[in-house]
C-alpha cells in the first residue's frame, strides 16, 4: 500500500450524494482520487486485492500490467461499473460510495473505454453531445411534466460544445458521419472528445492507445502530454513507449496487486516488474501460490 504526499486532508464526511458533489466543491478542495484498500472478487478470482493509490492533481498516472492484471477492473470500480467487495475511493477528500456511472461527469470524472463505446446509432456530433450533457441545464418542472421537448437553445449550446470539442481533435468534417464508417483511430479520437467534451478533472483512460498505429500513437502521446497540469489523468495502457513517454507517476499491477509504484524509468528497471512482463513463472514458485490466482 502506498500513499502518496500532498492527499488533501479527510474532512470528515462519510457519504454523500452524488448529485451534491458539484454544489459542495466551492470553495474547490484539491482535484485528487484516492483509492484504500479496493478487493474485487470475480467467484474464485481475486481481480483486486487491496489495491491503494492516489491521483494527484494535474498528473498523468500511469496504471500498467500483464493481461488479467486487474487494469480494467480498477478502472470499473472508479467508474461505478463494479462494486469492490472491500475498500473505498476518495474524490476530493470525501467518500463516494455507491458512484453512479450516470453522474460521474457531474463530478468532473470522463472515461473513455477499452474499444470505442461510442453509440452505433448515433452521430459523431450526437455521440459527443452526449459527453456535454452535464452542461444541460435542469429542465422546469412544468416542461417536464407535460413532456415538452428540450429547449432548441440549450440543444444548440450542446451542439456548440460538442463541435468545439471535434474541432480541437481535428474532426469536426465528421460531425454527421456515423462511427462504424470511420477508422478505428478516428473513432478513438471521437470517444477521447466525447470525454473531453465533459471538461472533466479526472480524465480516466481505458487502453487509448489500443489498436493504433506509430503516426497515431504520437499523436495520442503529444495529447495526453498537452492534457497534462489542466486535469489529472489516469492512463491504463499496454504501450510502454506511450507510458514512459506521457506519465508522472506508473502503478503496477500483477495479479489484482500492486507491485511497484514510482517514477517510469524506475518502475521500467523494477526486477518484480520485468518479472511480471516476462512471465518468468518458474522463479515465482506456481501459479497457484500468486495472489488473484484462482482458488
Ligand atoms: N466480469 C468478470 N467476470 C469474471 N471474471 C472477470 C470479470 N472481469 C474480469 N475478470 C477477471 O479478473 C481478472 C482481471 O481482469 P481485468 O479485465 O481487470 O484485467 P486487465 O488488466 O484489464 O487485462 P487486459 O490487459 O487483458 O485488459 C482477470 O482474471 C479476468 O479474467
Ligand atoms: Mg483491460
Amino acid at each position: 500500500m502506498f500513499h502518496s504526499a500532498g492527499r488533501p486532508p479527510k474532512v470528515g464526511v462519510s457519504s454523500i450524494s452524488i448529485a451534491r458533489e458539484r454544489e459542495a466543491e466551492e470553495p474547490s478542495p484539491a482535484v485528487s482520487l484516492t483509492v484504500r484498500g479496493l478487493t474485487v472478487r470475480f467467484g474464485g478470482i481475486t481481480a483486486l486485492d487491496d489495491v491503494s493509490l492516489a491521483i494527484e492533481p494535474g498528473e498523468v498516472l500511469g496504471v500498467i500490467g500483464p493481461n488479467g492484471a486487474g487494469k480494467t477492473t480498477l478502472f470499473n470500480v472508479i467508474c461505478g461499473f463494479i462494486a469492490p467487495q472491500s475498500g473505498t475511493l476518495e474524490w476530493k477528500g470525501q467518500v463516494l460510495t455507491g458512484v453512479r456511472t450516470d453522474r460521474l461527469a457531474r463530478l468532473g470524472i470522463a472515461r473513455t473505454l477499452q474499444g470505442t463505446g461510442l453509440f452505433a446509432g448515433l452521430t459523431v456530433l450526437e455521440n459527443v453531445m452526449v459527453g456535454a450533457e452535464r452542461f444541460r441545464r435542469p429542465a422546469g418542472f412544468l416542461p417536464a411534466m407535460l413532456g415538452l421537448p428540450r429547449s432548441d437553445r440549450d440543444e444548440r449550446a450542446l451542439a456548440a460544445r460538442a463541435r468545439a470539442a471535434l474541432r480541437e481533435l481535428g474532426c469536426e468534417e465528421l460531425a454527421t458521419r456515423l462511427p462504424a464508417t470511420l477508422p478505428y483511430a478516428v473513432q478513438k479520437r471521437i470517444a477521447l472528445a466525447r470525454a473531453l467534451v465533459a471538461e472533466p478533472e479526472l480524465l480516466l483512460l481505458d487502453e487509448p492507445a489500443g489498436g493504433l498505429g506509430a503516426p497515431e500513437l504520437g499523436e495520442l502521446g503529444a495529447r495526453i502530454r498537452a492534457l497534462r497540469g489542466s486535469m489529472a489523468v489516469m492512463l491504463v495502457e499496454h504501450r510502454m513507449d506511450l507510458v514512459m513517454s506521457v506519465c508522472d507517476r506508473v502503478v503496477v499491477l500483477d495479479f489484482g496487486r500492486v507491485i511497484a509504484h514510482g517514477d517510469p524509468a524506475h518502475v521500467g528497471r523494477d526486477e518484480r516488474v520485468l518479472e511480471a512482463y516476462l512471465g518468468r513463472e518458474a522463479e515465482r514458485g506456481s501459479p497457484g501460490d500468486r495472489p488473484g490466482a484462482a482458488r
